[in-house]
């Protein structure tokens, strides 16, 4: 694997970029005041709310809430992956992606690739000349495999015997150990003994990463015997709550990849490429992750779960579900598809061929749906009783979808359901503003609503120069509240680099959890000046240790009541008292205007 690139250069080549034209050649932009837009491309309008800031570097669409960088955009409108990305806008620079050397960035894989690569032709060669080879041959044929797909695939057989693969590619220490790193060799206890190979007698499935490179395998018994399927352990390339099996072989496949059906085995995902359905992919022995639904978004706006109709079936897919739930932010769909009880995706193309297949993945339950029908299974929809309880149960759920249209869809429908308005079951906190709202109203005013620390992120986000700011408050520094550690840092990280722009920092937090919620800030504030925010950068940060002043006092206060404060506690308290009565402006004065 390649060494990670530095994150100065991803600096450079966004701020060399320029987002206005990168995305004009693919949608055409109109000027609109500072900014440009157009109908968005993401989803279906008729009017435009997709704009672009050049200022900013940054799109965001009002409508369907899609935003993102110039990267951003190649992933999301060219299907691309971030490395696939940087090397497009590099490219158009005339530049070189520059590498960063392998050891000071985590351990560098390629000779592990390398190995494992070199034991998938191995394989592939034996499925050709091995003296064993006509059991395979006879095995997958008897599966109803053509040789191309298998080709295509890369399978390949193990014969059998206990150090092929040994003799094969394990001439050195050296090679036995990156053999063993790999997940290739076994030994009888962990450390002592002599490995040996750990696939003997299978038809060998390569496992690769996006990139294509073998991370892994499975391994299949030819006939019947225990265990039916032999995967490669964990390693450091291979973690199989992560990779999807076909993926990459679908991406090469298909050029849109509309939607992606995830079955169960990886039988499954070359039966149905044999019969011409080349969009599935498997999970590998574990249940569908939030990990595998990110990477399948990347790829594709639906995901078509598919399970046998059986019991087992239907429970893993209320697990799908639960995992699916969190995952739905506007723009994805999910939905589940059940086959007749007895068959497996492989047996029914096998029977049925690929486009009655494609039928019924066409005519899959949405997650909607599926989702109420769970809920109301088991309770009797015809008594008030029934309602409220269906009521109760579905406002978690229905509260677990992140903020958006379907969310609202969602509450709307649960609210027809049992009778009672959506106003009403939301009751707790009220519904984010609309963006489409903020559009006509941005700026201060809007800014207002939005609580202090967040605030500041936001002006910074889209004025970073603000960081240069002599004399800002610091005292909000140590407070204990949520979003204080991100701003602290990224007011650091602007001090030491005024000049990134704002597509820049949302980059440097592109692979953290919070850079989804910069992201969102920077999108809901495309409209705020880039000049003029100085005072109310300020204001903000002195508010929110005004607040903290507050709530110290109060709860010295409090204390004093009940038992009686140490000296340092008094002290504190009358220092306390006195900068209140000096403090002539109230706590926030973004409030007044
Ligand atoms: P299934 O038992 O449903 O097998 O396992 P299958 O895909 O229908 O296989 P065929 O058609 O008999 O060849 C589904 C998936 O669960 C994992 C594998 O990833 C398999 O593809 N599995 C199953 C194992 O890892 N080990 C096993 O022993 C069995
Ligand atoms: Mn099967």
């Amino acid at each position: 694997m390649a060494g990670k690139i530095p994150a100065q250069f991803i600096d450079e080549l966004i701020t060399r970029v320029d987002i206005v034209d990168l995305i004009n050649g693919r949608v055409a932009l109109k000027k609109a005041g500072k900014e440009y837009q157009a109908c968005c491309p993401f989803h279906d309008e008729k009017t435009p709310s997709f704009t672009v800031s050049r200022d900013k570097q940054f799109y965001h669409c009002f409508g369907c809430g899609a935003h993102g960088t110039a990267i951003g955009f190649l992933m999301e409108y060219d299907n691309m992956g971030f490395v696939e990305a940087v090397e497009e806008l590099a490219r158009q620079q005339g530049v070189e992606v520059p590498r960063e050397g392998g050891h000071a960035q985590g351990p560098d894989h390629r000779p592990l690739h390398q190995m494992l690569e070199r034991a998938t032709i191995y394989y592939r060669e034996q499925l050709r000349g091995h003296p064993q080879a006509p059991r395979a041959i006879d095995y997958l044929r008897q599966r109803g495999l053509s040789g191309e797909i298998a080709r295509e695939f890369g399978i390949g057989f193990a014969p059998p015997g206990w150090d092929n693969l040994i003799r094969a590619l394990g001439g050195s220490r050296e090679q036995i150990n990156l053999l063993t790193t790999a997940g290739m060799l076994s030994r009888r206890d962990e450390q002592e003994g002599r490995p040996y190979d750990r696939f003997r007698d299978r038809i060998m499935f390569p496992i690769r990463n996006h990139r294509g490179d073998v991370i892994a395998f499975g391994g299949r018994i030819l006939g019947d015997g225990k265990p039916k399927y032999l995967n490669s352990p964990e390693t450091p390339v291979f973690h199989k709550g992560r990779e999807l099996y076909g993926l990459y072989e679908a991406r090469k496949a298909l050029r849109d990849i509309e939607r992606l059906l995830v079955v169960e085995g990886y039988m499954d995902v070359v039966a149905l490429a044999q019969y011409g359905v080349r969009h599935s992919v498997a999970t590998l022995g574990t249940a569908t992750t939030a990990e595998h639904l990110e990477k399948l978004y990347r790829t594709t706006r639906e995901v078509v779960f598919c399970f046998d109709g059986d019991r087992a079936g239907r429970a893993a897919a209320r697990k799908a579900l639960d995992t699916a739930i969190p995952q739905m932010r506007d723009g994805r769909e999910a939905r589940f598809m059940f086959l007749p009880e007895g068959e497996d995706p492989d047996s029914y193309v096998r029977h049925h061929g690929g486009e009655r297949f494609e039928q019924l993945a066409a005519r899959a339950t949405p997650l909607s749906d599926f989702l109420f029908q769970c809920l109301s299974e088991e309770i009797d929809m015809d008594s008030l009783g029934g309602l409220a309880r269906l009521g109760e149960e579905a406002k978690p759920q229905l509260d677990r979808l992140p903020e958006g249209l379907f969310k609202e869809m969602m509450y709307q429908r649960l609210s027809q359901m049992i009778g009672v308005s959506s106003t009403q079951l939301k009751a707790t906190p009220p519904p984010a503003p609309r963006p489409r709202a903020l559009r006509r109203a941005p700026g201060k005013g809007f800014l207002g609503t939005i609580p202090p620390v967040r605030r500041a992120i936001a002006l910074l986000l889209s004025n970073p120069r603000l960081a240069l700011r002599e004399d800002l408050p610091v005292a909000w520094q140590r407070l204990d509240l949520p979003g204080i550690t991100l701003l602290t840092e990224l007011l650091e990280l602007l001090k030491a680099q005024p000049n990134l722009t704002t597509a820049a920092v949302l980059e440097r937090w592109r692979e953290r959890p919070e850079g989804r919620h910069l992201q969102k800030l920077a999108g809901m504030l495309l409209d705020l000046p880039g000049e003029g925010l100085a005072v109310e950068f300020e204001e903000t940060l002195r508010s929110l240790t005004g607040r903290d002043l507050d709530l110290e006092l109060e709860q010295l206060l409090e204390k004093s009541r009940t038992i009686s404060l140490t000296d340092t506690e008094k002290a504190q308290l009358k220092q306390l008292l006195e900068t209140k009565s000096r403090r002539a402006t109230p706590h926030d004065p973004m409030e007044k205007t």
